[in-house]
């Protein structure tokens, strides 16, 4: 796995020194012992909810995210603490490691992925013998925020267990790792969109992942024209939930199957697990009005998506922002009409930020249930947009609003590179 030295502002070594003071602490080791795992949090401009499908998405890390100091325990025991939240995670294993050790009950709930990276691991036949101590730290109030701190931290726990036990995996089997914390573990039957985008993305590209092949690209725009200067605009609704506790995620992956196995069967290739992505657009065209209620809905909401997707990267090579914000709206779109999530605080969020001065393109961030919008913005405007949003969405949902005022109403950020293992 990458190692490299901190060189970006994000994160800074002043905050790197205080999680690694923090881990000397808890650990009675030198500070200069301690490893930080740097694991962005990400965002997903174009392909929303057709990864489980195995459709092609685009993604980008942020320089926002997790950070994990840690220092091999040199036992099979694992101790973590958070800087943001009460509780620790505390647990011995071996290689009998069961997904229904879930989190005990003294245990803070993110220890789940503690849990379930060691389940992974072992589960994929590695035999780790050593755990880790260890400090975590994030920003307060963004889990199931919509931009993957769920992955961020299981990506850095597997990372830092890699590293106390000689593991050196390379990202795409980090990928499977991950998403068998969140599929085997966890029981959310997402696909490979969040671990990959944090896994492989580089700063001021777009990582496109065919989430079929297991493949993927980096896309940097053509031109001269730097893109930096647009920023990625997060607005938080301050509506929160546990992605893996709401059956409406995995409800509408069955309606996709459902949908892939009638037109699959329509077209005289039956399958035993059906993906939308399994049946070709013409074929979609000749027989989709056999396909009723949801199923016609999520149907029409994939391959409309897999066309934003092809068009965007397109649009992000040539550098035509405009274009790509314009998809970004249309996706969004789509997510509310044929995919029907979000819900009316999101909606409302979700136009206010379309109609902000500056704004390329607007879409709901991760499911879209709750969370944040994510948007393109020309970066002058960045500033001054985000006043107008918390203002205004103040506005329509004070309640919310209020809940978030000593948070992130709104992040500016840029993007960044994949999860790596920080050596200064
Ligand atoms: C969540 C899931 C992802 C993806 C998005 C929607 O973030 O974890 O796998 O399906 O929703 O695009």
């Amino acid at each position: 796995m990458t190692t490299t030295s901190c060189s970006f502002e994000w994160p800074s070594e002043c905050l790197v020194d205080e999680i690694k003071v923090d881990v000397s602490a808890l650990a009675g080791c030198s500070k200069n012992d301690v490893l930080v795992v740097v694991s962005p949090y990400r965002v997903c401009p174009l392909g929303a909810h057709i990864d489980h499908q195995g459709g092609v998405v685009t993604a980008m890390a942020l320089n926002k995210g997790v950070l994990l100091g840690f220092i091999s325990s040199g036992v099979n025991e694992i101790l973590l603490k958070s800087r943001q939240f009460d509780g620790r995670v505390r647990f011995r294993f071996d290689d009998e490691l069961t997904k229904e050790s879930t989190a005990t009950v003294e245990e803070a709930a993110w220890g789940n992925y503690a849990r379930g990276a060691v389940y992974a691991l072992i589960k994929r036949g590695y035999r780790i013998s050593k755990g880790i101590y260890g400090v975590i730290d994030g920003l307060k109030g963004l889990q199931g925020a919509g931009i993957s701190s769920s992955a961020a931290v299981g990506v850095s726990i597997l990372l830092a267990l890699e590293h106390a036990n000689g593991l050196n995996l390379n990202p795409e089997e980090n990928i499977h790792l991950d998403r068998s914390i969140e599929n085997d573990f966890l029981g959310l039957k997402n696909g490979i969109l969040d671990q990959s985008a944090i896994l492989l993305s580089r700063r001021g590209c777009l990582t496109v992942i065919n989430c079929k092949e297991e493949k993927h690209k980096i896309v940097r725009p053509r031109s001269d024209i730097d893109t930096r200067g647009y920023k990625v605009l997060l607005a938080f609704s301050g509506l929160r939930h546990a992605l893996s506790s709401n059956s409406s995620y995995n409800l509408r992956v069955s309606e996709c199957q459902e949908a892939a196995l009638t037109l699959l069967r329509a077209v005289g290739r039956d399958t035993r697990q059906p993906l939308l992505s399994d049946v070709h657009m013409e074929e979609y065209q000749a027989f989709k009005t056999q396909l009723k209620g949801a199923c016609a809905k999520r149907a029409e909401h994939f391959f409309s998506e897999c066309e934003r997707v092809r068009k965007g990267i397109k649009a992000w090579e040539e550098c035509d922002l405009k274009s790509f914000g314009r998809l970004m709206s249309e996706s969004g779109g789509s997510s509310i009409e044929n995919y029907e999530c979000g819900c009316e605080p999101m909606i409302q969020l979700l136009e206010i930020v379309q109609g902000t001065p500056g704004v390329f393109g607007a879409r709901f961030s991760g499911a879209g249930f709750r969370g944040c919008c994510v948007a393109l913005i020309d970066a002058c405007f960045a500033e001054a947009a985000a006043k107008h949003i918390e203002l205004r969405y103040k506005q329509v949902q004070p309640l919310l609003a209020k809940q978030i005022e000593n948070a992130f109403p709104v992040l500016i950020c840029d993007t960044a590179d994949h999860a790596y293992i920080c050596l200064s």
